[in-house]
């Protein structure tokens, strides 16, 4: 639109998760969603009720590790209330990955909840691709603590960052 200022017209999309830690199911979401907005924000959530493997610092820094590549990411990290994270950075959308029928209840109440929270801001769900559609944080840091192999769902860089989280964790 003529005279615009581009700034005025980014769309901005936040994808917000626990990231404890980063899998490769969420490296996909975040590929595909950068092609879909103008800039991505992909933002850390401090869960105080949640007990954590990696602190919010700890997570974003894997976050920054695999996604310098990409022009239009960001990364940040916020404890409170994903709405107002939203409106404070002016995003038009909250992307979410669905990676099946048991995640579809959970996600659409989400959506419901900050829709009335946010009313300018939509939840944008992208399917998780078939590959990663076993992929979760938790199942990763499982799969780690019994001695499995989790090089097929996380990098080479946060599976040297699990097991030596987890064999810290073995020596207290
Ligand atoms: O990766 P996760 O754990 O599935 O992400 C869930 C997350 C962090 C996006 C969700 O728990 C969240 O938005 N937390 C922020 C607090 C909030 O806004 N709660 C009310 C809306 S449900």
């Amino acid at each position: 639109m003529k005279g615009m200022h581009k700034s005025f017209m980014s769309r901005i999309a936040i994808y917000p998760g626990s990231f404890d830690p980063l899998t490769k199911g969420h490296l996909d979401i975040i590929r595909r969603a950068s092609a879909l907005f103008d800039e991505l924000i992909v933002a850390v959530v401090g869960n105080p009720s949640k007990r954590s493997l990696f602190s919010l610092e700890e997570r974003e820094v894997m976050l920054k590790e695999s996604l310098h590549d990409i022009a239009n990411v960001k990364t940040a990290s916020f404890s409170g209330l994903l709405a107002d994270f939203v409106r404070s950075c002016g995003a038009c959308a909250i992307v979410r990955g669905l990676r099946g029928g048991a995640d579809f209840e959970n996600e659409r109440q989400m959506a419901a909840l900050n829709r009335v929270l946010a009313p300018d801001t939509d939840t944008v769900f992208l399917m998780t691709s078939d590959r990663y559609a076993c992929v979760s944080s938790g199942a990763v840091k499982e799969i780690a603590s019994l001695g499995g192999d989790i090089s097929n769902f996380v990098t080479p860089s946060v599976e040297k960052r699990v097991r030596q989280r987890l064999s810290e964790r073995k020596l207290c």
